[in-house]
């Protein structure tokens, strides 16, 4: 756990002109409500959809943990999405402004401002494309590795009306994660571009693609889309031109939107885990909408006359549920942006607001931490004034990272919140909820549960925690949004999130509740790192270490930075014979970044004779950790480790002695 900040329980800021002003009282004796016959609370959320089929179940809870929303229920998020849309009146407003990385002249060289009904048409084309070219039907499993352009999107929406499955790979992934992603899920075609448009330079999409497609095993066809004109191969029988199979498809093409039941899967997403490979998780389309519907509507208080912007990336969660299926679910008006947001200069992001009159901005705390360092020249250099709503994601917001963005860009006035959720959640699950009640911020804290949510902090022992002390975060009913399962492997999923406590949602997080119920989640209590709000797991860390000839055996551990929130640290057991010089450290932070992508980069290596271990040969990752930050690892054994208090010293010291004098 890597928070380190002093947090204040005691400091209350109310937005300016809330109408729907609330106190904690208020708020948790609405929610207490909410959660006491949630089945019927959620019953009624999910009839504001529209369904082909009304359920016949609200919550069919015959086999827990797999529990299925709405079941016998039927519908179709491409329908929801945009037919709907279309029907209603918002046929020609705006719903993708999508800007390009590149700029030219001070100005960017690309935008795209794409209507419903153009992306009404292009969805239909690809379904048509997909349905016949590749035959893709109800069930299979179609890959996504793409740049972030608006047929991202476009691909997933297409999918999704045929009642497909899609697997989006974030860019930032090698192709040795491709490989293993599209061999778990069986995917049969991919979906990739040349390349990707990233701080000013290319990355070879398609090449990394080449390398995973000679380890995977399912995949027949690749679709190649261009986007930056770059060099590529492309294999014969196998890579298609997206420009070339969709030049004959008309525009006015239509694919019936299949009607597919609310239990389906929508997609598969990997996540890291604490051990063993990624899991795919599974989410389903009727819970899932609906959980995002009452989101959108609480927590980002969406309106038709809004400009909405998620800086996220889709390849991860929080673009899949609040770039594509939330917002445009809601008909919104929303910017999608390409590259870094500090690309070429600080103010990319700033200027963007400005460009298009943003009004409720979805944020990272690694960001506003970098935009931080940068200075505070840039943001005044543009009229970011059109924002009345702000949110983070990703990690937990230190309070020095909130006042900022509160008073530069949220002119100390418009409600902001740290929401907190997880891939496995599907949505968003604690947090303040404007567009419903709000409560006061505390600059730091997450708010409280999202109504219909009953979320808690608990001691080792399942019990409810006292207040302000640290425990873990659960979550006590099923609710609509949550993973069906574990892509082939149920048991995992029993085993990993319904095991440690009974019939009750393990999330993997600290936190601790305050005296106004307020919840302040403090980072993993397992062993999943977040860099930059990107999610990974030590052990994938570890794995790709033993790749390389000259290790025997690693710990990763994540330590404190001022930007990323965390980055990785690794121990190394060097064979014998291996030299443990500078030159293999490079080569072994090379063999991370080449095996798990860009997105790993180990910050340091550190040779040790030994590694500190449990009777069970478990690694003591607390000691590791505490060696790595250079503070003792406490006086407590709770929580993750069954050595003693003195066999945590001993091997404290042995360990930090030894790099002391390395
Ligand atoms: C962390 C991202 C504190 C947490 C949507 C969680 C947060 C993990 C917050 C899930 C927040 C996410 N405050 N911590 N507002 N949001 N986290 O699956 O540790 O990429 O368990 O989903 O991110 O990461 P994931």
């Amino acid at each position: 756990m890597s928070v380190d900040w002093s947090i204040s329980f005691d400091e209350k800021i109310m937005p300016k002109d809330m109408q729907n002003a609330a106190t904690p009282e208020e708020y948790i004796k609405y929610h207490a409500n909410s959660v006491r016959d949630y089945k019927a609370f959620w019953a009624n959320i999910a009839s504001e959809l529209e369904w082909f089929k009304k359920w016949d179940k609200t919550l069919d809870d015959s086999n827990p943990p797999f529990y299925k929303w709405f079941a016998g229920g039927e519908l179709n998020a491409s329908y929801l999405c945009l037919d709907r849309h279309i029907k209603t009146g918002r046929k020609n407003k705006v719903a993708i402004i999508w800007e390009g990385e590149p700029m030219e002249n001070g100005k960017p060289k690309e935008v795209r401002k794409i209507t419903y009904n153009e992306m009404y048409r292009e969805v239909n084309r690809v379904a048509h494309l997909l349905k016949n070219r590749y035959q893709i039907k109800k069930g299979d499993v179609i890959g996504l590795y793409m740049p972030m352009i608006p047929e991202l999107p476009i691909f997933m929406l297409a999918a999704a009306r045929l009642g497909a499955t899609f697997c989006v790979v974030f860019s930032g992934f090698s192709s040795d994660a491709i490989a293993e992603r599209m061999n778990d899920a069986e995917a049969k075609i991919l979906v990739t571009a040349d390349g990707a448009w990233r701080g000013g330079k290319v990355l070879d999409l398609k090449s990394i693609v080449d390398q995973a497609l000679q380890k995977t095993k399912t995949i027949s066809k690749v679709v190649v889309l261009n986007r930056t004109n770059n060099k590529i191969n492309m294999t014969d029988g196998r890579d298609e031109l997206f420009d070339q199979v969709m030049k004959d498809i008309p525009v006015n093409t239509y694919v019936e939107p299949e009607k597919v039941k609310s239990e389906s899967p929508l997609y598969v997403l990997y996540t890291s885990g604490t051990t063993g490979k990624p899991k795919g998780q599974v989410h389903d389309v009727g819970g899932y909408m609906t959980l995002l519907h009452a989101t959108m509507k609480w927590v980002f208080d969406i309106h038709d006359h809004d400009v909405y912007w998620c800086m996220a990336d889709i390849g991860w969660v929080t673009g899949h549920s609040y770039i594509v299926f939330g917002p445009l679910m809601e008909g919104a008006t929303e910017v999608m942006y390409e590259g870094l947001p500090v690309f070429p200069e600080q103010d990319r992001w700033a200027s963007i607001i400005e460009r298009y009159g943003v009004s409720i901005f979805y944020t990272s705390p690694t960001a506003v931490r970098g935009w931080i360092k940068g200075g505070d020249q840039w943001v005044k250099i543009h009229d970011v004034k059109t924002v009345r709503l702000l949110h983070s994601v990703g990690e937990p917001l230190n309070p020095e990272a909130f006042r900022w963005l509160f008073k530069h860009v949220g002119r100390e006035m418009v409600p902001f919140g740290s929401t907190w959720w997880m891939t496995e959640t599907g949505g968003i699950m604690i947090s303040h909820v404007p567009g419903l009640m709000m409560v006061p911020m505390k600059p730091g804290t997450n708010g409280l549960p999202i109504p219909g949510i009953d979320a808690d902090v608990v001691d080792e022992d399942g019990n409810s925690q006292k207040q302000n002390e640290r425990g873990f975060l659960v979550i006590k009913n099923p609710w609509p949004g949550m993973p069906l399962t574990i892509f082939k492997d149920p048991d995992r999923f029993k085993e990993v999130y319904f095991s440690k406590f009974k019939n009750v949602f393990y999330a993997g997080d600290y936190a601790v509740r305050d005296p106004d119920g307020y919840f302040w989640v403090l980072g993993r209590a397992d062993e999943i790192i977040k860099v930059a709000g990107h999610r990974l797991g030590t052990y994938e860390l570890e794995s790709a270490l033993m790749k390389h000839n000259s290790v025997a055996e690693s710990a990763v551990v994540g330590v404190p930075d001022d930007i990323k929130g965390e980055v990785p640290v690794a121990f190394v057991i060097l064979k014998q014979g291996a030299q443990p010089n500078d030159t293999l450290k490079n080569e072994l932070k090379d063999t991370v970044r080449k095996t798990v992508g860009p997105v790993a980069s180990l910050k340091d290596v550190i040779f040790v004779s030994k590694l500190p271990k449990t009777r069970s040969a478990k690694i003591m990752r607390r000691v590791v950790k505490a060696v790595a930050i250079g503070k003792p690892p406490g006086d407590t054994t709770t929580l993750d480790d069954e050595a003693s208090v003195e066999e945590v010293k001993n091997a404290y010291a042995q360990l930090s002695g030894e790099v002391g004098s390395s």
